[in-house]
């Protein structure tokens, strides 16, 4: 079943800015769902009609079926959002957190406590009870607030940036803290990331949206195989030595599309085999002293960069 759907959904400010500009995209029951874009590219807006804090200029918005517009108490009732700032109270412990959080949806008291309990049980937040809510790290804190905001039981749970600015440890913790909450509570899970590894890991399907509008969606695999291109990298010892031979080797080679990250060039592969015997010769002959030299697969990353550069036509 689907959970969400927008159609070409529209959304401009008084100011004139036209945020989303005819976005269409879909979000199946149960899965996670990530939406990656640039800044601007009008992720928050879109997270903002979805739980009706906004009202679009045209176009259709649908949850579980049913036409949002006017409804907003109902879907509110339906979905939870975690936004970037957390919604704790520090002068509160976590169990007075969470049983505040039940009062506001009126849970009635035992539920809300067989809910809490396992809530904290299931996200292992048992060893931080007798901590005081103020000393916990900013992983933890927002730990908390997702399960908070789990009290309610909300079908479609929103995460703006969930790990943004977390170490690889709490990113870690949060990447399985979102897919128990799938795995076992069946809840979608609507979250923006820039981090396209959190998307590749977590993700049942990514929506990478440019200027307002969706350029391509599907599951990771799918969009690895969009490019449908292997790469070429050339590694040197440095970054320095890879700009220097950057600018030469991008005119002898004609590369169109080529990149230079760290220490390496990478181009995407038009002849493959005959492409890298070239490159290898004309390594050789110039001696130009590289490391090394392979055929790689695209990574998330180069699909991003590549459907999202100004200098390249959009798919969709
Ligand atoms: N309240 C507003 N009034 C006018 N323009 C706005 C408003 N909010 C956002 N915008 C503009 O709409 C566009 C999309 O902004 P939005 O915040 O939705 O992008 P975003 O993808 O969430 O970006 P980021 O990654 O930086 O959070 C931007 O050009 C932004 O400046
Ligand atoms: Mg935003």
């Amino acid at each position: 079943m689907t959970a969400i759907y927008v159609n070409d959904l529209v959304k401009k400010y008084k100011s004139g800015v036209v945020a989303l500009n005819g976005l269409t995209l879909t979000v199946r029951e149960g899965e996670i769902f990530s939406l990656l874009g640039e800044n601007g590219a009008g992720k928050s807006t879109l997270i903002n009609i979805l739980t009706t804090y906004l009202s679009p200029t045209s176009g259709t918005v649908t949850l579980f079926g049913k036409d949002t517009y006017g409804k907003a108490a109902e879907i509110r009732s339906k979905i939870s959002c975690v936004a970037q700032r957390t919604s704790i109270d520090t002068h509160l412990s976590l169990t007075e957190n969470m049983m505040f959080q039940s009062k506001l949806y009126k849970v009635p008291k035992s539920e809300a406590v067989n809910r809490m309990e396992m809530l904290i049980s299931c996200f292992g937040l048992d060893k931080y009870l007798n901590d005081s809510v103020s000393t916990y790290s900013g992983g933890v804190k927002r730990r908390l607030d997702i399960a908070l905001n789990l009290m309610s039981k909300p079908n479609v749970l929103f995460l703006d940036e969930p790990t943004v600015g977390m170490d690889i440890q709490s990113r870690m913790a949060m990447w399985d803290m979102v897919k128990k909450i799938r795995n076992n509570f069946g809840t979608t899970i609507f979250l923006t990331t820039h981090y396209l590894e959190e998307a590749d890991q977590l993700s049942d399907t990514i929506c990478i949206m440019k200027n307002g509008k969706e350029v391509i969606q599907g599951s990771p695999n799918l969009l690895r195989e969009h490019l449908r291109q292997d790469m070429l990298q050339i590694s040197f010892s440095g970054k320095k030595e890879a700009e220097n031979y950057f600018k030469a080797l991008k005119g002898a080679l004609a590369l169109k599309e080529s990149d230079l990250r760290q220490n390496k060039i990478l181009t995407s592969l038009k002849r493959g085999q005959s492409d890298l015997e070239k490159t290898i010769r004309l390594l050789l002959e110039h001696g130009i002293p590289f490391l090394g030299i392979e055929i790689i697969q695209p990574t998330l990353e180069d699909v991003f960069i590549s459907l999202t550069s100004e200098n390249r036509k959009e798919v969709s």
